[in-house]
């Protein structure tokens, strides 16, 4: 079937808040390593793999021996009734790696259902709806995700169950301390949260909520600290500090295995969801075990760490872990990173250039300003495409590229893609 037959059915039949990108929508059917093939049969590089999900990248053969030898069992679904051995192990795994003392594991089946998690123990464990959250971040699709979504753009509703103050999110380029060097631009957000505390605030706050490097929000990246002074504050009154790592984690920062770690912080709880399962789906929290038992009723996920997710889910984890991935991150994007910086002084549309491993926002601007140019980022989309390389879009005017190859990514993938990158850039002079 060709895209424009299956553009036709899909918009009849999905929603039409659904964005799709490209003016002539694409259908990935094929994929092998860092490169995928379109329903056409057109291959590209992927530089997003499914919104940093394929953490891995497609068809690596012990994730896929994992899902096989589950399937062979006749077992892909038991539910949290009973035992799950997988399920255990993969907690284990993760409990240990989250740098949380005495942390207990909450499995789900989406990202938003573990944010919403998080928040659900933050309110009750501090009796309190009261939430902090940071302007431009992205936290999910249901009700209270939504409200501590500081954008605009991704908030439906204006419903809500929870209270929510916005701090200083720490996007440099666009805030009004960005003048100020690292450790006064840290003191003027510090003061800032402050003041959101007294002045918009009443009795006890549950917690606040942060990306370390905003996603959706076009990777922007906070310096390091930032987030450490702020649970400074926080701990003065015994605020809960949660780290949505839903992007952030399994090493993608290059420099860490966690985004939290360049701030000095150690979260009381963390969330987790997209690559761990590379394509399957598996999300969850991890949270000091005060913290986790403190529901009186019970609360259950159906599908969240199933027999097929956690066995995909810790194929995943040896995989990234025996190959070192982190240390790929750093080094690739280090050279993606260095490979676009320029451009910020050659290419008058390119505002910012960002980003830590393999989390890099490239910003547009009309030339001379700093006003979001929007279209130009759809251009670069369109021309990167045409020119065989998939990468994402974001940021709170959806003038942000955003490129997050899988951690997989080999030297000569990254010079070909940023080859292909670069001259759509440029050629918007
Ligand atoms: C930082 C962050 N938190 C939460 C979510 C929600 O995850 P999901 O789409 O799996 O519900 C996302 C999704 O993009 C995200 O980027």
């Amino acid at each position: 079937m060709s895209h424009a037959d299956l553009l036709a059915r899909h918009r009849q039949v999905m929603p039409s808040w659904l964005g799709l990108y490209y003016e002539q929508p694409i259908e990935i059917v094929r994929g092998s390593g860092c490169r995928v093939t379109d329903a056409e049969g057109r291959e590209y590089l992927d530089f997003f793999a499914g919104i940093l999900t394929n953490m891995l990248g497609y068809d690596v053969p012990e994730v896929r021996a994992a899902i096989e030898a589950q399937v062979a069992t006749g077992v892909l679904h038991t539910s949290t009734l009973y035992l799950i051995g997988n399920q255990v192990e993969l907690a284990e795994k993760i409990a240990e790696r989250s740098g949380i003392p005495d942390a207990k594991v909450f499995f789900t089946a989406s990202g938003s259902e573990a944010i919403e998690a998080a928040l659900l123990l933050c309110t009750q464990y501090r009796q309190s709806n009261s939430i902090l959250a940071l302007r431009n971040s992205y936290h999910g699709r249901s009700f209270a995700t939504m409200a501590v979504t500081g954008n605009r753009g991704w908030s439906a509703s204006s419903l809500s169950p929870v209270n929510v103050s916005y701090a200083q999110s720490g996007y440099r380029y666009r805030s009004s301390f960005g003048h100020l060097d690292d450790a006064a631009f840290i003191e003027a957000c510090s003061a800032d949260l402050r003041e959101v505390i007294d002045t918009t605030t009443a009795r006890d706050v549950a917690c606040l909520i942060a990306e370390p490097i905003q996603g959706v929000g076009g990777f922007t990246v906070p310096p390091d600290g930032l987030l450490g002074a702020y649970q400074d504050i926080l701990l003065e009154q015994d605020i809960l500090y949660v780290s949505d790592e839903v992007q952030t984690g399994w090493g993608r920062t290059g420099e860490h295995f966690w985004g939290y770690q360049a701030h000095g912080v150690a979260p009381d709880v963390l969330t987790f969801a997209k690559g761990l399962g590379n394509g399957l789906t598996i999300a969850g929290i991890v949270a000091r075990a005060e913290v986790m038992d403190c529901l009186s009723a019970n609360s259950i996920s159906t599908f969240g760490g199933n027999p097929l997710s956690t066995a995909a889910g810790l194929a995943t984890l040896a995989y990234l872990t025996s190959h070192d991935l982190q240390a790929n991150a750093h080094k690739i994007g280090g050279q993606l990173l260095a490979g676009l910086r320029d451009l910020v002084d050659s290419v008058p549309a390119v505002g910012d250039v960002r980003g830590k491993g393999l989390m890099i926002g490239v910003e547009l601007v009309r030339p001379g300003t700093k006003t979001p140019d929007t279209t130009a980022a759809a251009r670069v989309l369109e021309a990167t495409r045409e020119a065989g390389l998939l990468i994402g879009k974001g940021g709170l005017y959806g003038n942000v590229l955003r490129i997050a190859p899988p951690l997989t990514l080999t030297d000569a993938d990254a010079a070909q893609g940023l080859q292909i990158l670069r001259t759509a850039l440029t050629d918007l002079t």
